[in-house]
């Protein structure tokens, strides 16, 4: 049973600047809801039950988005619509707890924060810069784990000109929407690709990741990505399945995404 989930959100947001310098872009709207709570949804419509939400100090307001405010409340009471919204806010506090991460050292840093609190084999992680709509990606990964009790990671067919912005997936074989994945590269060369299955911010993974994160060395960047560890993971012996899930997806890590995205939700 998967019913742990890992949200990172303790990083930069360089890309959405000056935005995120006062605002997490993870608290921006997106139709009726914020990206963080469609993040939410996903996981609850999915059956997860605890939640980490990884934050850092300058990113507590996170954290305050979802305190009760009894002065607001009282002079919105009569207001239905608006109560149900500040409802659904205290329903998901219940099953959040916020992890910090003090200097943002990177993706795998942030998941490694979690490890004493992981209790089943497999847990899912989301990266909430990818949205996808109209099907629960998460529940699809989930399908998955429960037909192989294997890792799963989200991949999407992309266009040969893109695979350089994207970790890219290698895989041996293809059977229905499902890929045996043999090796990981992070943003490669289209020269270089071993596919054009991009990987999108959705996955299972085996505890184990712990161990190999443990002994990350800092990446090109400073930081400790999780794609070394995933390879390592690999090379030991891990099954990866890669989940060529169905939904639309949108990237709401970049303001050009993100404007593309709200222009496309609407007020949904
Ligand atoms: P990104 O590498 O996309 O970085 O992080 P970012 O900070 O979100 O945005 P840019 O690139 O500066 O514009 C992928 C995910 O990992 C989290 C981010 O919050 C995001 O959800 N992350 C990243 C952390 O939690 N801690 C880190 O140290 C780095």
């Amino acid at each position: 049973m998967i019913t742990q989930a890992i949200i990172p959100l303790a990083g930069l947001g360089t890309r959405m600047l000056p935005f995120s310098k006062v605002i997490p872009k993870e608290l921006l709207p997106l139709g009726n809801v914020s990206i963080l709570e469609r993040i939410l949804l996903e996981c609850e419509d999915a059956g997860i039950k605890k939640i980490y939400l990884i934050i850092s100090k300058k990113k507590e307001i996170i954290k305050k988005y979802f305190q009760d405010d009894l002065f607001l409340e009282s002079k919105v009471k009569n207001q239905k619509s608006l109560i149900k919204k500040l409802n659904l806010l205290k329903k998901f506090k219940k099953k959040i707890k916020f992890i910090y991460q003090d200097t943002p050292k990177g993706l795998g840093d942030a998941v490694y924060k979690c490890r004493k609190l992981i209790n089943s084999q497999h847990f899912l992680l989301i990266l909430p810069d990818d949205i996808i709509i109209n099907k629960n990606c998460s529940k699809q990964l989930i399908d998955i784990y429960k037909k192989k009790i294997s890792s799963v990671i989200a991949v999407k067919n992309v266009k040969k000109n893109m695979v350089s912005r994207y970790g890219i997936a290698g895989y041996v074989k293809k059977k229905s929407n499902v890929l045996n994945i043999n090796y990981l590269v992070e943003k490669p060369s289209l020269k270089l690709a071993p596919s054009t299955f991009a990987i999108i911010g959705r996955y299972i993974l085996n505890k184990t990741i712990f161990k190999y994160l443990a002994s990350s060395k800092k990446g090109k960047l400073g930081e400790i990505q999780i794609t070394d560890a995933l390879n390592k993971m690999l090379n030991d012996g891990e099954i990866f399945s890669g989940c060529v899930f169905s939904g639309k997806y949108l990237d709401c890590g970049t303001l050009n995404g993100y404007v593309k995205s709200l222009k496309l939700i609407g007020g949904r």
